[in-house]
């Protein structure tokens, strides 16, 4: 097991980022850059025993610099979307960017997924090599109150899984929501294939519909009868061209389901993705309440990722773990306000393995 640095490039002014390769006692391998916390390649073995990176992203730096759909970033201060950029806060009305319509999304023109970030610690221990990443978010930026530190460990373990645990505090109350976007393909991001066959169990009876904007009208929708039903493992593209409205308006899954988990905080099973070709197994546990299914359906073919891969709709699929969308304006949705002196917890787990 080891951990090594070099230099992956440098941004548009001229800072030096760096990217951090973590290999385990059996070979696998993450990449993460202390730009925007990416994920940018995640080699991990199918049932043979072959190493292929499970992650959409680009082979050079630059290629991170040109407004890429949020792959493999840390989001912040807000995943997913805030309805009209807004929100209030002890009597207090916030403006934040409209980068979605008129909506805000992830975090705004330049969320976490676009910062440096300090890489506080790189280090190895039994578990697995270890990254550790903070990122000071001063008051007012992206119009969202208080200064914020956030830190975020990577740990990719010799057990084959990326833990990535999530602590923050702020000195005026806030609201945050972090999460990590990577896009998996579990046949390999340089496949081409898209995730229609990919199998996937979301532990989730529920889902929170959305509008037009694809913003939480605040009812929690039972699962069951619908092409949202996971509860058994199922494959992507077995049901996403139904006419179903809710999959109409997002052109495929991108939705958040509720996770059943009786109290928010504990780490439970949310989602298991299986990949029949190669044998590959993900398995995602988290402490949030929520999780974000996207079936890369914006993915559009104008991007050419890693070796020269087009990624064409549906060649990517995000399990986003998460608080619900909009939920600074749902009262009744969990709360993601942050005051000084609480801390914000999560963790989240992407564990891999085979069958066969
Ligand atoms: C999330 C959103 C999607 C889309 C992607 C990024 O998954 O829910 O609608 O914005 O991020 O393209």
């Amino acid at each position: 097991m080891n951990i090594k640095k070099q230099i992956f490039g440098h941004t548009r002014e001229g800072q030096v980022v760096n990217l951090y390769t973590l290999t385990n006692d059996h070979g696998s391998v993450a990449t993460i850059t202390n730009y925007g916390g990416i994920v940018v390649s995640l080699l991990i073995p199918d049932r043979q025993g072959k190493l292929a990176d499970v992650v959409l992203g680009f082979d050079s730096f630059e290629e991170y610099l040109t407004d890429p759909p949020y792959f493999g970033a840390l989001i912040g201060r807000y995943a997913n979307r805030i309805a009209q950029a807004k929100f209030t806060l002890q009597g207090i009305e916030y403006t934040l960017a409209q980068n979605d319509g008129d909506n805000h999304l992830h975090g705004g023109l330049q969320g976490f997924d676009k910062v440096i970030w300090n890489v506080e610690e790189n280090s190895c221990s039994p578990e697995g090599a270890h990254l550790t990443l903070r990122y000071l978010s001063p008051d007012g930026e992206e119009g969202y109150p208080g200064n914020l530190t956030v830190t975020v460990t990577y740990t990719f373990t010799n057990k084959n899984a990326l833990k990535i645990e999530y602590t923050a505090s702020t000195d005026k109350e806030t609201v945050l929501n972090l999460t990590n976007h990577s896009y998996f393909n579990l046949q390999g991001a340089r496949s081409g294939k898209t995730v229609l066959d990919h199998e996937v169990m979301l532990n989730a009876d529920r889902f929170t519909p959305g509008d037009a904007g694809l913003i939480p009208t605040g009812e929690l929708r039972d699962i069951k009868g619908t092409p949202l039903d996971f509860t058994e493992s199922t494959a992507i593209g077995a049901r996403i061209q139904e006419e179903y409205d809710q999959l109409l308006a997002a052109g495929g899954y991108d939705h958040n389901w509720v996770l059943n988990k009786e109290h928010t905080g504990t780490l439970t099973l949310a989602a298991k993705v299986y990949e029949p070709v190669s044998g590959r197994i993900m398995e995602v546990h988290t402490t949030e309440p929520g999780i974000q299914f996207y079936t890369g359906n914006f993915l559009d073919g104008s991007i050419t990722g890693k070796g020269k891969t087009i990624y064409h709709k549906n060649t990517g699929f995000c399990l986003e773990t998460q608080h619900f969308p909009n939920s600074p304006n749902q009262p009744a949705f969990p709360s993601t306000a942050l005051k000084p002196g609480e801390e914000y917890r999560q963790t989240t787990i992407y564990s891999f393995s085979h069958q066969g």
